[in-house]
C-alpha cells in the first residue's frame, strides 16, 4: 500500500508542468519542465511567447472537452443546491448521518475530504486543486489531477471505453461511469453457490 501511495504521489507530481523563464540574449527563451511517464525529468526549450500564452490563465485555451453521457446521478439528488443553497458548508470530517449515509470515503481518505472535490461555494459543481470550478460533466479532469497516466490513456481511448469512429464523433464514458468516486476499488465478486443438481427427476 505504501509503495502504491508513493507511486500515485509521483504520478500526481508528474502532471504538474513547471515553466521557468530565462533571459537569453535579446529574445526570451523558456524552459518547460515536466516528468515523463517513466518518471524522468524532461526539460524542453520553448519560445517564451508560447509558454506565456499557455501559462497565463487569461489567455489559456480552454481545456479540450469530451462528449460524454450525462453524469449518472441518483434520482432526485441533482441539483444539489436544492438543499445546499441554504446550508453552511461543513468542513468537519464525520460520518454522514442526516443525508448521504451511503457515502463512506475510501479513496485516499487520509489526505482529503468531501470538499477537496466538491465545491463548498456551489454544490452543483466540482473544484480542482487550482481553484478552477468545473461542471460534473468534466469530472475526468478532477480525476486526472492525481491519475495523470490513466487520464492520458483515456483521452486517446486506451483506458476505459470510447465508441464511435476514429475519424468521426466519439463518445467517452466518464471515469465515474465505471469507478465509484468515493470508493473506487473494484470489489471482488462474491462467488455464487454452485448450481444444484436437480433431484428426483429420473432420465
Ligand atoms: C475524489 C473526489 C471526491 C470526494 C473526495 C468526494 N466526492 Fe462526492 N462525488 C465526486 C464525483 C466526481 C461525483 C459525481 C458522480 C456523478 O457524476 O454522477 C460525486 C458525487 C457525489 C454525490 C451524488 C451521489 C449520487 O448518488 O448521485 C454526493 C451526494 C456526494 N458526491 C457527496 C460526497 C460526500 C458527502 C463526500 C465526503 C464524505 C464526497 N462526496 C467526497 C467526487 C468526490
Ligand atoms: C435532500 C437534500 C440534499 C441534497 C439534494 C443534497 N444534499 Fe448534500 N447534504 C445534505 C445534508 C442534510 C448534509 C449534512 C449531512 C450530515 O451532516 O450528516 C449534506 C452534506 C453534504 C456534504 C458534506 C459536506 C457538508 O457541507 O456538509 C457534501 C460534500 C454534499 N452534501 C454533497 C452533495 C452533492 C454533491 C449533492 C448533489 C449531487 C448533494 N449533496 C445533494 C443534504 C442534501
Ligand atoms: C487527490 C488525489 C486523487 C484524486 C483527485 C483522485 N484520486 Fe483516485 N486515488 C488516489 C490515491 C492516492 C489512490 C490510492 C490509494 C487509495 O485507493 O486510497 C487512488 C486510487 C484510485 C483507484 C484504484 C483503486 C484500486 O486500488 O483498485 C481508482 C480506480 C481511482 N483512484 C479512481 C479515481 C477517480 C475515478 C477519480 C475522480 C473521480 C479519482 N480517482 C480522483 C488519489 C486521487
Ligand atoms: C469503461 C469503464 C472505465 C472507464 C470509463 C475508466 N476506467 Fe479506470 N478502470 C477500468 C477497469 C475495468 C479497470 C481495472 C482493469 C485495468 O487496470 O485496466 C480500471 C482501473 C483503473 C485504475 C487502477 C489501475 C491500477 O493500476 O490499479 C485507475 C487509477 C483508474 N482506472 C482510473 C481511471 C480514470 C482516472 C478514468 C477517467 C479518466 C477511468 N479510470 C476511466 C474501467 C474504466
Amino acid at each position: 500500500m505504501k509503495t502504491r501511495i508513493t507511486l500515485f504521489a509521483l504520478l500526481a507530481f508528474g502532471t504538474l508542468a513547471v515553466a521557468t523563464l530565462t533571459q537569453v540574449g535579446p529574445a526570451l527563451a523558456a524552459e518547460e519542465k515536466y516528468f515523463d511517464r517513466s518518471g524522468r525529468l524532461v526539460v524542453e526549450e520553448k519560445p517564451a511567447a508560447e509558454l506565456l500564452r499557455t501559462y497565463n490563465p487569461k489567455n489559456r485555451e480552454p481545456e479540450k472537452t469530451f462528449p460524454v453521457p450525462s453524469p449518472p446521478f441518483s434520482e432526485g439528488i441533482f441539483p444539489c443546491s436544492d438543499c445546499h443553497a441554504d446550508m453552511e458548508p461543513n468542513l468537519t470530517r464525520r460520518e454522514m448521518e442526516d443525508e448521504h449515509t451511503d457515502i463512506v470515503l475510501n479513496h485516499a481518505e487520509g489526505q482529503r475530504w468531501c470538499l477537496d472535490c466538491h465545491n463548498p461555494n456551489d454544490r452543483d459543481t466540482l473544484r480542482l486543486v487550482s481553484g478552477e470550478v468545473i461542471p460534473f460533466s468534466e469530472s475526468y479532469r478532477l480525476c486526472g489531477q492525481c491519475h495523470g497516466d490513466k487520464y492520458r490513456d483515456w483521452r486517446v481511448g486506451i483506458h476505459g471505453k470510447r465508441t464511435g469512429y476514429w475519424n468521426g464523433d466519439k463518445q467517452y464514458l466518464l471515469c465515474i461511469h465505471c469507478h465509484n468516486p468515493h470508493d473506487p476499488q473494484f470489489k471482488p465478486l462474491t462467488p455464487m453457490p454452485p448450481p444444484e443438481r436437480p433431484t428426483g427427476a429420473s432420465h
